[in-house]
């Protein structure tokens, strides 16, 4: 008996184990699975009429998600107090939108304080993201 059979299963359980322990590996990279990030996390699928609403409307700040990111976001956007320039959110329109969940949590996170004073829940990033994903490209 030279290599114990057992290392190889055990060597891809850990494996899987280290992925699954570690939500920015395990959550992929396109935006469909940013999107199903989310509606794993919300505990149901997004849905895009709300998400629209979520994004065009104030959330009894100064800003919706639109002031910066335009309405519809396919085109470029513009920062509402520093006036630069913001790449298309919507995927169709940039195609590195949604593309590293890092990024895209980093965001959310300081855009959702921006216009809510608070995080978004998962729900509404994924009804967000699953009006994004409804969205032409064109715009631009
Ligand atoms: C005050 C301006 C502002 C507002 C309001 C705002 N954003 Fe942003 N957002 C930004 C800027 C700036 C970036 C970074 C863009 C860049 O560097 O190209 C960004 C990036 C993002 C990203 C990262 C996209 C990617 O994958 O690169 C997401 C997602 C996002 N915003 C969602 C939202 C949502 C949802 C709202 C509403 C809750 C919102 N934003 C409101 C300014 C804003």
């Amino acid at each position: 008996m030279t290599a114990p059979p057992l290392l190889r299963p055990m060597r891809i359980a850990l494996l899987a184990a280290a992925a699954a322990a570690h939500p920015v590996l395990a959550a992929g990279t396109s935006p469909a699975q940013q999107l199903d990030r989310f509606s794993r996390q919300a505990g149901a699928p997004g849905d895009a009429e709300r998400g629209r609403s979520f994004f065009t409307t104030r959330h009894g700040g100064e800003w919706s998600c639109a002031s910066c990111h335009g309405n519809p976001p396919t085109a470029t956007g513009r920062h509402a107090s520093t006036g630069k320039r913001l790449d298309p959110l919507a995927p169709a329109a940039n195609p590195q939108a949604f593309t590293d969940p890092v990024r895209v949590d980093k965001w959310l996170r300081r855009n959702c304080n921006d216009v809510l004073a608070r995080e978004c829940s998962p729900a509404e990033k994924a009804d967000v993201l699953a009006w994004l994903l409804t969205l032409r490209g064109a715009a631009r």
